[in-house]
């Protein structure tokens, strides 16, 4: 596989002091390395029939619709609260300190569908865990969870347990 971590910068004390934040716009603005990344994810995919690719907002989406179109499969948002219009499914999970919220749109997902969640980071997999809870709710069938890295520092990948997880990265 190409280099994906060359294109991934490390910025030092953002949002807030102490943090080290991953930014993939270097990788973003690159044609061809996002379509080698695009490769890489599909590659994990040989055989699989997917017909939801959900994208968790906001750095989960880029690279969501781009699967979603080479995958031949329909794209769904799950956004943080407020974002969506119509009528909602939601799902609360902790943080470090307090709790944050997903909503997805309640027709998004039909019972028995093969879905796809994607995110850019797997950090404690509270966000993920409470995707794929709503994708369940919906009677969703998950097929795999990819992300762009995961800091493995912080086991997220141990709240989605039950689930195929895939990260091209690991820090
Ligand atoms: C970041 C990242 C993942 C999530 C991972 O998103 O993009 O979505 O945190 O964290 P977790 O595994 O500990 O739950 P963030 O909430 O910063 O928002 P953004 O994608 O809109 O930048
Ligand atoms: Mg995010």
């Amino acid at each position: 596989m190409f280099n994906i971590e060359a294109y991934i910068r490390d910025i030092h004390d953002f949002p807030k002091k102490g943090i080290v934040y991953k930014d993939i716009t270097p990788l973003l603005q690159d044609a061809t390395a996002t379509r080698e990344t695009v490769a890489a994810f599909l590659s994990f995919l040989e055989g699989e029939k997917i017909d939801k690719v959900v994208g968790i907002e906001s750095r989960g989406f880029f690279f969501a619709t781009l699967l979603a179109q080479e995958l031949n499969a329909g794209f769904v948002p799950i956004r943080k609260p407020g974002k969506l219009p119509y009528d909602t499914y939601r799902e609360s999970y902790s943080l470090e300190y307090g709790e944050d919220t997903l909503e997805v749109h309640s027709d998004a997902i039909q019972k028995g569908e093969k879905i796809l969640v994607h995110d850019d980071v797997l950090a404690t997999g509270g966000t993920a865990a409470a995707a794929c809870k709503l994708v369940e709710k919906m009677g969703g069938e998950i097929v795999q969870c990819s992300f762009l890295m995961d800091l493995s520092f912080l086991k997220g990948k141990e709240k989605l347990d039950s689930y195929k997880v895939v990260s091209l990265v690991s820090y």
